[in-house]
């Protein structure tokens, strides 16, 4: 039995050492904004001047935290998903390219977005989780504004939370069904977004992507 046991775990870590990212014990990103800025011209195409999105679908990049940023793009080089557009955006980037283009985004001030209409029920969720459900409350890791980590400053690992607030609905929606049905599980931080939204449906999702959407920021 304890064989077995040992065996299983010995099987998951080698599986899950190819593609798995330990980021609680990631370093700051540095990053030079406007060797960035000379990056960009592709990305805003779909990411709205300065990473300010129009397209519902195409997620916000201004004002978003280099830390998070930055991961979220090696992601999409590790995975190389053929499924998602970005895949082809990042291929020929350098690691250096990641740290400035993220550098450059976190720099540029988020527009206001139009004003959506947002129900109760997302701002609950958000607030206060559903403990019958088995949902934790998102502004413990997101903060009470949907700012990013409470605890960003204190230590580089925080700066890997992202911001929510004004982020875009239609891809808040794809991306939370992404963490619940397990297609985002490569990194320590995808896999704490996993166990979150498990018990999300597809009503929590859509109430969640509206409320954050319509957040002031
Ligand atoms: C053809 C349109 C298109 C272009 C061009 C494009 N992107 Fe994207 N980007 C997307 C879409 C769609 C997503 C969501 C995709 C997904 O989740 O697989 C995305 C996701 C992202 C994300 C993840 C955001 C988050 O909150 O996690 C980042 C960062 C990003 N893009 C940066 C860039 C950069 C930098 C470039 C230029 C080098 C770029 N994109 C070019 C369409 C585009
Ligand atoms: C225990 C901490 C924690 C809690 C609670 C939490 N999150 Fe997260 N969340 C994270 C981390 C860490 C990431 C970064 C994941 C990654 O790098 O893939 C993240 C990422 C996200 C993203 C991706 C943002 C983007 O730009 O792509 C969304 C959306 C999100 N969370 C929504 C929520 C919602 C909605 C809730 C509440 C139901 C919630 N989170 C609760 C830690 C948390």
């Amino acid at each position: 039995m304890k064989w077995t046991i040992a065996l299983a775990s010995l099987l998951f870590a080698a599986q899950a050492g190819a593609q798995m990212v330990d980021l609680r014990a990631a370093d700051a990103v540095g990053g030079d904004a406007a060797a960035g800025a000379a990056k960009v011209a592709v990305c805003v195409a779909c990411h709205g001047p300065g990473g300010n999105a129009v397209v519902p679908a195409f997620p916000a990049l201004a004002a978003q935290h280099a830390g998070y940023l930055y991961q979220s793009l090696a992601g999409f080089q590790r995975r190389a998903d053929p499924a998602s557009p970005m895949t082809a955006q990042v291929k020929d980037l350098s690691d250096t390219d990641l740290r400035n283009i993220a550098a450059y985004f976190a720099a540029q001030p988020r527009s206001a977005a139009a004003t959506a209409v947002a129900g109760e029920a997302g701002a609950r969720l958000f607030r206060q989780g559903d403990a019958r459900r088995g949902i934790p409350p998102c502004q413990g890791c997101h903060g009470v504004a949907g700012q990013g980590h409470p605890l960003r400053g204190s230590a580089p690992r925080y700066d890997y939370y992202p911001a929510l607030a004004q982020q875009q609905s239609a891809y808040l929606v794809a991306r939370l069904a992404q963490y619940r049905d397990g297609k985002l599980a490569d990194s320590s931080n995808a896999l704490i977004m996993r166990g979150v939204a498990h018990n999300l449906d597809d009503a929590a999702i859509r109430s969640l992507a509206d409320w954050l959407a319509a957040m002031p920021r």
